[in-house]
C-alpha cells in the first residue's frame, strides 16, 4: 500500500476537510473530533462529489413523535440527492450492509521534508492571470 503525504496537521484543524486527487482518484480526507478519516469522492448512488457534501449529525430513533439529532459532524449528506454517509466507514446510513463508499486509513506520522518529492510546475504570469503549466 502506498503513502501520501496529506498536508500538515494544522492544515486540518477537526471540523475540516481537505480533497486530494492520489493517482486519478478525488479522495476527501475529514478530521472528525481530532480522527482522521477518508472516503472516495464519488457517491455510489450516481457519482456525485461526495466528499463536499454537507456535514452533519443525523436524526436517531426515538419516542413517538420525538426526533433525536445525534452525532454532529459524524454524516457527509451527498450534495445531489441527500443520501447519508458514515464518514468513518463509509457506509449509508439507510443501507448500511449494502451500499458504502469506500474508505481509506489515514494516520498522522512524522515525516523528515527530505523525504517528500513534491511535484512542481511551471507558473507564469500573463497580465491579470497567474497561468499553470502542467
Ligand atoms: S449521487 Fe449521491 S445521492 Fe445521488
Amino acid at each position: 500500500m502506498s503513502r501520501y503525504v496529506v498536508g500538515r496537521v494544522a492544515e486540518l484543524p477537526p471540523g475540516s476537510r481537505k480533497i486530494v486527487m492520489v493517482d486519478g482518484r478525488s479522495i476527501g480526507v475529514f478530521n472528525i473530533a481530532g480522527r482522521y478519516f477518508a472516503l472516495r469522492n464519488r457517491c455510489p448512488h450516481q457519482g456525485a462529489p461526495l466528499c463536499l457534501g454537507r456535514i452533519k449529525g443525523t436524526t436517531l430513533p426515538g419516542k413517538p413523535y420525538a426526533r433525536v439529532y445525534a452525532r454532529d459532524g459524524e454524516i457527509i449528506q451527498c450534495p445531489w440527492h441527500g443520501w447519508e454517509f458514515e464518514i468513518e466507514t463509509g457506509r449509508t446510513y439507510f443501507n448500511p450492509h449494502r451500499l458504502r463508499v469506500k474508505t481509506y486509513d489515514v494516520t498522522v506520522e512524522r515525516v523528515e521534508m527530505a523525504d517528500v518529492t513534491l511535484e512542481t510546475f511551471s507558473v507564469t504570469t500573463e497580465g491579470d492571470f497567474v497561468i499553470l503549466h502542467a
